[in-house]
């Protein structure tokens, strides 16, 4: 099997999971580029765990963009075809980008699952949280509790002022529960992290999101001028390797939740991470909250009863260092940006 072989199978598996529904204009292009090693070699520069054609569709999208050209509008005749050209024609920028630069996003639709489980960690702590987030990209999340939440039948949460309103659809018969911890302290921990206030950096991040998905592009940008009136504290380093010098810096009374969503995929090696947090809570309790595809963290279990197309992640608690009586918990499932969710825990549902 060669490099390029493994990217053709990437691209056809990205297309019928990821893309398909949820962007029409990625999933054609996925599947022309399967069979286009000549396109697919602009991926080459990209270290080879950032290889992934999701990347040089960023940078196709950030080029347009900086052109004052909407994606759709640049391939919406013989979209393949049309991109390709593209595609040739800007090889040297193309090739400076993937070289560059990384597939990376900051999904606020995800704060959708994460308030409230962060708010289940509250209550069951007692007391303000110390969060340490784990890759936060721009940090957008660690910004939760500046956000409104809408999640249908009446449930809400969060400033009823607040400009970003995440509103996923809501599944299934529980609601989320409407309170949102008090934060005593907070850091994140990222091997890129982003500065909301880099305009060109903020420009990649939004050329990550898929063409057709306005709702995240809105939500992201309205979250970004939230951050930049006063940027959340973000650390560079490697979840492995500088999470613990992290939480050692973490004031000692406070409850500590560190928590994470769409990382362990990323990282080089997810039981090393896992065996880090484990050592870490052997000094120092820890509420670990993941919200990653579901599967990834073997402690939480129960499907979604919710099986719609796309990748479904799962958010829960998984108590590490505690006294006996804690067990994990899944808390919600969601689709993988926020779109949708489902409530699964019937003990803390609003
Ligand atoms: C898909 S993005 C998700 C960002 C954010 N958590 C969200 O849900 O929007 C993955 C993030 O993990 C970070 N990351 C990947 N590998 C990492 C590592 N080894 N250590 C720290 N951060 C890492 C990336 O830089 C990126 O910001």
């Amino acid at each position: 099997v060669t490099p390029s072989d493994t990217l053709a199978q990437l691209c056809r598996a990205l297309a019928e999971h990821d893309f398909r529904g949820a962007s029409p204009l990625y999933e054609t292009l996925a599947l022309g580029l399967a069979d286009d090693p000549d396109v697919l070699s602009l991926l080459s520069p990209a270290a080879p765990r950032d290889r992934m054609p999701h990347l040089l569709l960023a940078a196709v999208q950030y080029l347009l963009v900086r052109d004052g050209v909407g994606m759709l509008e640049a391939f919406a005749a013989q979209p393949y075809l049309s991109f390709r050209s593209f595609c040739l024609e800007h090889r040297s920028e193309l090739e400076h980008l993937t070289a560059t630069r990384v597939n990376q996003t900051n999904e606020v639709g995800r704060c959708a699952a994460l308030a409230p489980a962060l708010g289940v960690v509250g209550r069951l702590a007692g007391q303000p949280l110390a969060l340490v987030e784990v890759g936060p990209s721009a940090g957008l999340n660690l910004m939760f509790d500046r956000y409104r939440y809408d999640f249908g039948l009446g449930a809400q949460a969060g400033p009823t002022d607040s400009v970003v309103v995440v509103r996923p659809r809501l599944v299934g018969p529980l609601t989320p529960p409407s309170v949102l911890p008090d934060v005593a302290w907070r850091v994140g921990l990222d091997r890129k992290p982003v500065d909301v206030r880099d305009d060109d950096a903020v420009a990649w991040l939004r050329a990550c999101i898929w063409p057709e998905q306005q709702w995240r592009r809105e939500l992201f940008d309205q979250a970004v001028a939230t951050a930049r009136l006063e940027p959340p504290r973000l650390m560079t380093g490697d979840a492995v390797a500088n999470l613990a010098d992290v939480i050692e810096s973490v004031p000692g009374d406070t409850p500590l939740c560190v928590f994470h969503t769409a990382v362990i995929g990323y990282l080089p090696d997810a039981r090393r991470f896992a065996e880090t947090l484990a050592d870490a809570a052997s000094q120092r309790p820890i509420w670990w909250l993941p919200g990653e595809p579901a599967g990834f963290v073997p402690e939480l279990t129960s499907s979604a009863t919710f099986a719609p197309a796309g990748i479904v992640f799962r958010f829960g608690v998984v108590p590490l260092g505690m006294e006996a009586g804690w067990s994990p918990r899944t808390l919600a499932h969601t689709g993988s940006h926020g779109a949708w969710l489902e409530w699964m825990d019937p003990d803390t549902a609003g």
